[in-house]
């Protein structure tokens, strides 16, 4: 009896949980209103926080993985960028291959093309310069150049 009566308080308590977990991931509620509070006090918007601050201000298309862009993108890359980025190791700035771990692909576009003002503005980017104690400085890349090391970056996380 007593061993049925374990057996019962065990299936409730991970049913009970699951349900509580559920619960905490689709409650956009609470989880929106620390992001909101965060955004507030950044005077960002919810988009910024999440996507960045800069000339990219809705969700991109992305679509299926574009070869010749992406190698258009690894050149501007290594001109551009690799003085200061390492795909797999931490340099002057942190390793690219695993961006989109952490950021969005609004974001990363943001990060490129309006970096001044995303370390003026941005938590998140507040926090990275503390750590890698140097600012990133706009490299003089187009709009479509910063889609392209986009797709570069999409094709080597890929190759994970
Ligand atoms: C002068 C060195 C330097 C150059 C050049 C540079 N970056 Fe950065 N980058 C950094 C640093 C340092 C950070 C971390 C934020 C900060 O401290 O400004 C960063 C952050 C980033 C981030 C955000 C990463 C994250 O996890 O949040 C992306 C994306 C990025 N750089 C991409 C690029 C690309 C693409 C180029 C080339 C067009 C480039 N960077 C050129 C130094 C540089």
């Amino acid at each position: 009896m007593k061993y049925k009566l374990l057996v019962i308080a065990a299936v409730a308590t991970i049913l009970f949980n699951c349900s509580d977990n559920k619960v905490a991931n689709n409650s956009a509620g609470t989880d929106n209103s620390s992001k909101e509070k965060l955004a507030e006090k950044f005077g960002l918007t919810l988009f910024e926080l999440e996507n960045g601050i800069g000339p990219i201000k809705e969700k991109l298309i992305l679509g299926p993985l574009d070869i010749e862009m992406a190698s258009k993108g690894q050149n501007l890359f290594e001109e551009k960028c690799a003085s200061c980025h390492k795909l797999d190791e931490r340099f002057t700035g942190p390793a690219q291959r695993d961006v989109f771990e952490r950021r969005t692909p609004e974001y990363i576009m943001n990060m490129i093309l309006n970096p001044e003002e995303m370390i003026a503005k941005h938590p998140e980017v507040k926090k990275m310069l503390a750590i890698y104690m140097t600012s990133m400085t706009f490299q003089n890349v187009s709009q479509e150049q910063a889609r392209e090391i986009l797709e570069y970056f999409r094709k080597v996380d890929k190759e994970k």
